[in-house]
């Protein structure tokens, strides 16, 4: 397939009508997160972006690995200042990158892509998008979070399917076509200015829940260091939590950790209360 090219100079006549007040570009670094955390440190204002074609030690949730090749993926970093209504709602922040890439690819191609909870972004139950949050602390305040998003966007941008550990796909192998990757990218920033101010509000959590993978599904949820919590997917509450409901028909809330779905096989059954 075609690959449009992505270089410093394309990226900055690609963005130039978007309010950006500094872009960092690199044909390769370490993990756009790293560099995005250091110059938040150094004083990078709100919605500054670093862009990188390929990463050498791109870094995932749970201190996964993330693999970004060169010419087929998108992999940047926002660093976001948050406002003091935002500060309420730190933990959205994964979830809006998630709704922005999702809407991205429903206007740019008419896919229909769903938000694995917390923002892992789906099309054909397969991941095609991760998103890593991290904030920078002064006191008890959040200084920065940095917002790094990577989306799968040639074939080759997908690792092969014994290092998975979720099946994954790309945004070409869904459209069948050469997809532009800076087109994609100006998509979800705008989609990111636009949703953020309404960050926690009912349409948010509308527009979120809308997309929600495995509804009525049975998951299990793992947290570090915690026994795995199963149960059929309800829904998303105020918070942000994840809603199950065990084989009691209690409700669960899941605060962090990673999806899996389960066979009937794996559902161990407890007692009703
Ligand atoms: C995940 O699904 O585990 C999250 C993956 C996040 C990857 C992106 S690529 C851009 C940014 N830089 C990184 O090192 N990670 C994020």
């Amino acid at each position: 397939m075609y690959n449009y090219l992505m270089d410093e100079q394309t990226l900055r006549s690609g963005l130039a009508e978007l309010p950006l007040p500094a872009i960092q570009y690199f044909d390769n670094l370490p993990s756009t997160n790293d560099l995005a955390l250091a110059w938040a440190d150094q004083g990078a204002p709100d919605f500054s972006l670093v862009a990188a074609d390929s990463q050498s030690a791109g870094r995932g949730r749970l201190n996964r690995r993330w693999v970004t090749k060169g010419g087929a993926a998108l992999a940047f970093s926002l660093v976001l200042r948050p406002s003091l209504r935002e500060t309420d709602h730190l933990a959205l922040f994964s979830p809006l990158a998630g709704l922005a890439v999702s809407l991205s690819l429903e206007k740019l191609f008419g896919l229909r892509p769903n938000i694995k909870w917390p923002n892992d972004v789906l099309l054909s139950r397969k991941k095609v998008a991760g998103i890593l949050a991290e904030a920078t602390w002064a006191g008890q305040s959040a200084n920065a979070v940095i917002l790094g998003i990577g989306i799968n966007v040639a074939p080759s941008s997908v690792p092969p399917a014994h290092e998975l550990l979720f099946p994954a796909t790309s945004v070409e192998q869904e459209t069948g076509h050469a997809v532009d990757r800076i087109s994609l990218l100006r998509s979800v920033l705008e989609e990111l200015l636009a949703w953020r101010p309404i960050l926690g509000s009912a349409e948010f959590f509308q527009a979120w829940e809308n997309r929600l993978a495995f509804r009525g599904e049975w998951v299990e949820a793992r947290q570090s260091g915690n026994e795995p919590l199963q149960g059929q997917l309800v829904r998303i509450d105020r918070d942000g939590n994840l809603i199950l409901r065990d084989n009691t028909g209690k409700e669960i809330s899941i605060t962090a950790g990673d999806l899996h779905l389960i066979t009937v096989d794996d559902i161990h059954l407890r007692p009703v209360e």
